[in-house]
């Protein structure tokens, strides 16, 4: 047993957004399978966004080749029509598929407008497994701890389904739509089980907004009302915050921190 507070999950402070992307594309790049072709798990938000920039970097670059990559989202609106450009989907298009070259068929995101979700569901977890699991999943956190769309409460061996977005996440999200009742009340999701499935999550967070639930992630016990404190359960995770991400850990944990190596 840890002791309580003693961080089992790797985390790093990082000086500057190109530091923090930069040692995220680092984590996700190690853990790629050097003999097949990789299966990414990709978030959306603003915090991962530098990450897939980075990738894209070293891919031009010819550091990597993640051409012949598969990727999941972790998640989807349900009721926005097929193409909206506020879709996780089209996120995802623009931000992965787009700038490392991937083939669409081989991205996959929940369909959040299919007439049976249920079904939706249990297909995607189908797909996941078919393709061998995820080997490293991007991942953000929700200012109230939600770890894809899963909000406080769901169960922590939860797998992905048909859910409802928490008012703060609602209101978070406003900012990316005109008006807050055009906001999706629910979502297709992984569960926090089918996270915690992947090989190796890199989790990033950016800003002061997320402090308070990343101090609950790393230094809480592992409970649904933080659902990102689930990552404690999991035996290769790589957290990298900013300064202000991490502005509410508690000494002991900030001491156990690396600080950015570039
Ligand atoms: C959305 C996504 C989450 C993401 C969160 C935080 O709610 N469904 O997966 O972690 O936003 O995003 P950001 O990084 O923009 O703060």
């Amino acid at each position: 047993m840890r002791a309580p507070g003693t961080p089992t999950i790797r985390l790093t402070i990082a000086r500057s957004p190109h530091e923090l992307a930069t040692l995220a594309a680092d984590a996700v790049v190690e853990a790629l399978p050097g003999d097949r072709a990789p299966v990414l798990g990709v978030a959306t938000g603003s915090s991962p966004s530098g990450v897939y920039v980075e990738l894209a970097r070293r891919q031009a670059a010819g550091e990597i080749d993640l051409r012949d990559a598969s990727a999941f989202a972790l998640d989807e609106y349900v009721g926005l029509p097929d193409g909206d450009p506020h879709s996780y989907r089209a996120v995802v298009d623009e931000q992965v598929v787009v700038p490392l070259g991937l083939d669409p068929a081989r991205v996959h995101v929940p369909h959040g407008s299919a007439a049976d979700l249920a079904a939706e569901a249990a297909s995607y977890e189908r797909r996941i497994s078919e393709a061998g699991g995820v080997d490293v999943q991007i991942l953000g956190i929700g200012r109230n701890g939600h770890i894809a769309f899963n909000e406080p409460g769901s169960a922590l061996d939860s797998r992905t389904r048909e859910a409802e977005l928490a008012p703060e996440t609602i209101a978070d999200n406003a900012r990316f739509f005109d008006n807050p009742d055009q906001v999706p009340r629910r979502c297709v999701t992984q569960g926090v089980g089918t996270i915690l499935d992947a090989r190796r999550i890199v989790l990033v967070a950016q800003g002061e907004a997320k402090a308070d639930a990343l101090a609950h992630a790393l230094e809480d016990a592992v409970s649904p009302a933080w659902p990102a404190t689930a990552l404690q359960q999991h035996a290769d995770v790589i957290v990298i915050v900013d300064e202000a991400a991490a502005s509410s850990l508690t000494p002991e944990a900030r001491a156990a921190a690396g600080v950015g190596i570039r």
